[in-house]
């Protein structure tokens, strides 16, 4: 394999909390290894504090990604880091250019235009390689290489939990970007089809059946605290009481996660500029005042091609964010945590256990945002004849899956993924 260790180069599209304060934040720790050389972004504050951050001249900034991708090449792959229903287009549109493409989830709520994206890669000879970041952390580096190894015999069952934490499910479900299907996708897609994607990983084998049950149980206007007002500065007076209280999340909690949402509400990050905000923006609104109308519990079944099955639960009620994990093997077990980063494995002949304890992670997403990038510059950098630990087959595969879990919900049937889409 023809590879040369040499400073990748990559454009930016969107310059928001991913592309800016997660890929972008990686580049300036790791200017050897990948730096932005071009941005489009229509926020100007946005696009300045990117451009200022990269040393990226003012020629090379746009307010729109069709301005940026109309210039010849300018580098070695494009980032596709706009909302949700804006990442098909860009994507392909940098695949024309000429550039490989590294592209947030969801690809696409459609199942044509997920065909039609890997149609695309393959005909141009270009990555798609799609931010599932979990099969990048530490934790399931380690379980896969655990099931590899054949310890626990062949896998029959999973269960996998998505603690999606309180605070996370009124920020970005109820309050923030992804509240609203219309205007993004069903939450099973945009939240978890990281966990379709790693139970794929996992399973190693082709998924031929869903069913799912969910639905929004709790942020809906009948449970509203007696004369809440629409906003949370407004004078409620639940506000001692209530766990989603804006004023508590953004400006009185201390956890780790605290940072990165204020810089959601306000780009300034400071008291001041977050109270003004919380006054007048999205993120001061009572929760059970808001137009969200995304699910806030969800199972799914699933069952695939070598016989195994699996059963996920994803679910706002939860203090921790972050997965949990059980894998029935015909010979052993393993269970684990993925926030504490721990892995305990029990052999079923003599009861053998051992728990394995890796180095918690704080970075983004328990170490799988450092470890992706550190995958796409090994892709870029043998300009892709190294395809990376994620490929666009499985993506598309898994969004599928979660599509089908959706339209199961929806319906109440049981889906096969041979006829579905
Ligand atoms: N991989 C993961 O684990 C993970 C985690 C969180 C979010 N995401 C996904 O990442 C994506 C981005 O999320 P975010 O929180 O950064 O959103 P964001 O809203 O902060 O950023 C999106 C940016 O795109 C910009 N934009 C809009 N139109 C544009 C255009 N025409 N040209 C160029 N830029 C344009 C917006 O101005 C904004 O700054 C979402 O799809 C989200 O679902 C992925």
């Amino acid at each position: 394999m023809n590879y040369t260790v040499h400073t990748v180069n990559a454009i930016l599209i969107g310059a928001g909390q991913r592309g800016a304060q997660v890929y972008g934040a990686f580049a300036r720790r790791n200017p050897k290894d990948i730096r932005f050389v071009a941005v489009a972004e229509p926020d100007a504050a946005r696009r300045a504090e990117f451009c200022r951050d990269h040393g990226i001249s003012p020629e090379n900034a746009a307010a729109d990604w069709r301005e940026l991708l109309a210039r010849p090449k300018l580098a070695d792959c494009a980032f596709v880091c706009t909302q949700d229903n804006q990442h098909i287009a860009p994507a392909m549109a940098a695949l024309d250019a000429g550039y490989h493409v590294v592209m947030e989830k969801p690809m696409s709520r459609y199942a044509d235009e997920l065909r039609a994206l890997q149609a695309r890669a393959e005909q141009t000879g270009r990555l798609v390689t799609v931010c599932h970041v979990l099969r990048y952390t530490p934790f399931f580096s380690k379980v896969k290489e655990i099931l590899d190894s054949g310890v626990i015999g062949q896998v029959q069952s999973i269960q996998q939990i998505e603690n999606v934490a309180y605070w996370h499910q009124v920020h970005s479900f109820v309050r923030g970007n992804w509240r609203r299907e219309d205007e993004t996708s069903p939450m099973i897609l945009a939240k978890s089809c990281h966990d379709m994607d790693i139970l794929l990983w996992m399973v190693g084998s082709h998924c031929t059946k869903v069913s799912s049950f969910g639905s929004l149980g709790h942020f809906r206007p009948e449970n509203a605290p007696d004369g809440a007002p629409a906003r949370c500065l407004d004078g409620c007076p639940a506000a001692d009481t209530c766990p989603y209280d804006a004023e508590r999340i953004y400006l009185r909690d201390k956890g780790v996660h605290v940072p990165v949402i204020r810089k959601v509400v306000s780009l300034e990050n400071t008291d001041e500029s977050v109270r003004e905000a919380l006054k007048t923006g999205p993120y001061g609104r009572c929760v059970y005042r808001c137009d969200n109308d995304v699910v806030d519990h969800q199972v799914v079944n699933l069952e695939f091609e070598n016989g195994a099955t699996a059963s996920f639960t994803m679910c706002a009620f939860t203090w921790d964010g972050g997965r949990t994990v059980k894998i029935m093997g015909t010979h052993g077990q393993i269970t684990g945590d993925v926030e504490r980063d721990e892995i305990t494995v029990t052999k079923f002949a003599g009861g053998e256990t051992t728990t394995i304890r890796l180095n918690a992670d704080p970075e983004g997403h328990s170490g799988g945002d450092k470890g992706f990038m550190r995958d796409v510059v090994r892709q870029m950098q043998t300009d892709g004849a190294y395809t990376g630990r994620t490929q666009v087959s499985s993506s598309v595969e898994s969004h599928l899956i979660a599509l089908a879990a959706e339209e199961s919900r929806v319906t109440g049937s049981t889906i096969s993924m041979k006829d579905f889409a």
